[in-house]
């Protein structure tokens, strides 16, 4: 069976608009590390509380102006539940639910992330501005979900 030309053409244009989708793909995948995390940290979801570091949630300091802040999210909070930062502290939220999936979200911030039972959330930010800013949990997870709220209060 011969081809026509035009077939030709179109076939070569199609195959090289898939190989530019994979390419782009894969270079924002791979050279710009916007893949989906591979190396999540995990944690036996029943055993929270005997696992460091939420076996002493809490704020740290752990270096020049650098805080380490350990949270747990439950049904209906955030163990520890309104929290103080200096302001312009490098803070990074290593977090894990205790139950179901929770939402973090800071207000007038870009932090939003999904908190999983078995699964640890690394979340690096710089507080610049001294206020409070509103957490709220953006996950539906029951009853209270909508009352699921702290405060992060910089200064
Ligand atoms: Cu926790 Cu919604």
């Amino acid at each position: 069976m011969k081809m026509h030309l035009d077939e030709k053409i179109w076939l070569t244009i199609s195959f090289g608009i898939i190989m530019g989708f994979m390419l782009i793909t894969g270079y924002q995948a791979f050279a710009l590390e916007m893949g989906p995390p591979s190396n999540m940290e995990t944690i036996d979801p029943q055993k929270v509380d005997q696992t460091a570091p939420f076996d002493n949630p809490g704020v740290k300091e752990i270096g020049d102006n650098e805080y380490e802040v350990v949270m747990t999210l439950q049904a209906f909070g955030f163990t520890p539940n309104n929290i103080e930062i200096p302001a312009g502290a490098k803070v990074t939220f290593i977090l894990t639910s205790k139950d179901v999936v929770h939402g973090f979200e800071v207000a007038g911030t870009n932090i939003n992330a999904m908190v999983m039972p078995g699964h640890i959330q690394k979340i690096t930010q710089t507080f610049d501005k001294a206020g409070n800013y509103l957490v709220i949990c953006n996950e539906y997870c029951g009853a209270g979900h909508q009352v699921m709220s702290t405060t992060i209060t910089v200064k």
